[in-house]
Order: structure tokens, then C-alpha cells, then sequence
């Protein structure tokens, strides 16, 4: 396995992040389906959510619509894209329910477990400490609350990522910089087994790790006494 190539500086770039803003905004869609669906199978329809990393904000958007009664908060490093977020989210006339701030995976703006989902996705391969992100998570989850975690995994088969690569590479095709994405963010991702050996030397517990093509998803499940909002 070919050692991970760190990819944790962050896009200040205004032109390349107002395209992958325009680029997930048309296509982001099904990825948004699908961690609605794992978010709507932990049965949490309202109460606090803190998305990590959350670039032009389109999964807090999206899943703002379909659940009225979640209030979102989206942090991200990069002042450039929680600009492009803001934007987004009053577009759609939510400017009011998600609140985007500046702010790092290491050190959540939130009280200790007062949150009731927790999402992070496509941005664990930039986080060179992904034990301290996990520590912070478990901080600031709620006893029996729920996370859905998404990330590529170094270990794919290289003739997935090939096939991938190909494909992003046609879709991002306007961009010299942002056709690189692909292929940069699987090599700064983690193996399954390194996510593993993170997640079991860290305080987040109750999670599942499996597969889907190319990604890898961590998620909550719910303890047998689970109580999910700590009533
Ligand atoms: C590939 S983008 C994913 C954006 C969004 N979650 C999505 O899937 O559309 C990764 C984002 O993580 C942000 N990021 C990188 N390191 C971070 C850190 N330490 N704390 C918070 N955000 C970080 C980057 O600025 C970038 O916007």
C-alpha cells in the first residue's frame, strides 16, 4: 500500500472553490440522498446538528429541507467557502436556520454533548489528526446520538479508482485544479484498517465501518439501551 500523501491545506482559491461550489450544487444531489437516508434510519428528525468541513454547505442545505425542525450549525477552515455556504443556504431562503462559521474539526463550537447528529463528509482525508477529530465528536455528541461519517479509502482497488478517476476527471473537466480532485483525495485518505485502529484508540464508540465503491462510511449505531436525546 502506498504511503498516505497529506492533502490538509485548505482551497483559498476563490475561482476553484466557486466552481466545486457550482459543480456539487448540480450534482450533489444522490450523495445527499443517501446520507438523508442513514440520517432519516437513526430516526433523528429534529434537535442540533453540527456538519465538519462543510465546504459550500450543500449536505446541511439539503437536509435542512427535508427535516424542518433539525437546527444546523456547518463549520469549515476556509473563509472562502463558508462564504460560497452562506450564499448557498439564502439562495434557499435559509439563511435564518443553518449557521456557518469558520471553524475546525479539532475544536467544535459546541457545548459538551449537545448535539444530536454529527456529518462529516469527503473531509476526514484532510485531517492529519483524525483521533483528536473523533475524540471532539464523541465530545460533543450527545449520549446515543447519531454521526455519519463519509470519506474515500486508500485501499479501493486501483481499477475502481481508475474508473472513478475517469469519471471525475470527465465531470470536472473546466477546471485544471479541481480535475486533480479525485485522484488527490483518495491518496490523502486513510486505509480501512488505519480508520480502524483510529476509531478504536479514540473515545467514539458505537460505529460501523463498511464499504460503498469507492467510499467508506462510519456510522452510528444505536446501543441497546440507547437513549438518543439524553431524556
Ligand atoms: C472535499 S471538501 C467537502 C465539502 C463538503 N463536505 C462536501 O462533501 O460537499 C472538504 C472540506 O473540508 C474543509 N477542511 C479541511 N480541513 C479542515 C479542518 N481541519 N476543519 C474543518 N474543515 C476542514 C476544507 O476547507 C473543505 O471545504
Amino acid at each position: 500500500m502506498k504511503p498516505r500523501i497529506s492533502e490538509s491545506e485548505i482551497i483559498e482559491d476563490q475561482e476553484l472553490a466557486e466552481y466545486y461550489s457550482l459543480m456539487a450544487k448540480k450534482y450533489m444531489r444522490i450523495p445527499c440522498q443517501r446520507v438523508l437516508k442513514r440520517v432519516l434510519s437513526k430516526e433523528i428528525e429534529r434537535g442540533r446538528a453540527i456538519d465538519v468541513g462543510t465546504g459550500p454547505g450543500i449536505f446541511p442545505i439539503f437536509i435542512s429541507k427535508a427535516l424542518p425542525k433539525i437546527q444546523f450549525e456547518a463549520i469549515d477552515l476556509s473563509p472562502v467557502m463558508i462564504d460560497l455556504a452562506r450564499r448557498n443556504a439564502a439562495e434557499e431562503a435559509l439563511g435564518n436556520r443553518i449557521r456557518f462559521e469558520v471553524g475546525s474539526a479539532y475544536s467544535l463550537p459546541c457545548e459538551d454533548h449537545s448535539i444530536d447528529l454529527l456529518l462529516c463528509i469527503n473531509t476526514l482525508h484532510h485531517l492529519d489528526r483524525p483521533i483528536d477529530f473523533f475524540n471532539e465528536a464523541a465530545r460533543v455528541l450527545k449520549e446515543g446520538g447519531g454521526f455519519v461519517i463519509v470519506d474515500f479509502h486508500r485501499d479501493t482497488s486501483p481499477v475502481m479508482v481508475w474508473i472513478f478517476d475517469l469519471l471525475w476527471r470527465a465531470f470536472f473537466r473546466g477546471h485544471p485544479r479541481a480535475r486533480e480532485g479525485f485522484i488527490e483525495s483518495v491518496r490523502s485518505s486513510y486505509t480501512l484498517e488505519e480508520s480502524r485502529a483510529f476509531l478504536d484508540h479514540s473515545r467514539l464508540k458505537h460505529w460501523k465501518l463498511y464499504t460503498r465503491t469507492v467510499e467508506m462510511w462510519i456510522e452510528s449505531v444505536i446501543p441497546k439501551e440507547g437513549n438518543r436525546f439524553g431524556e
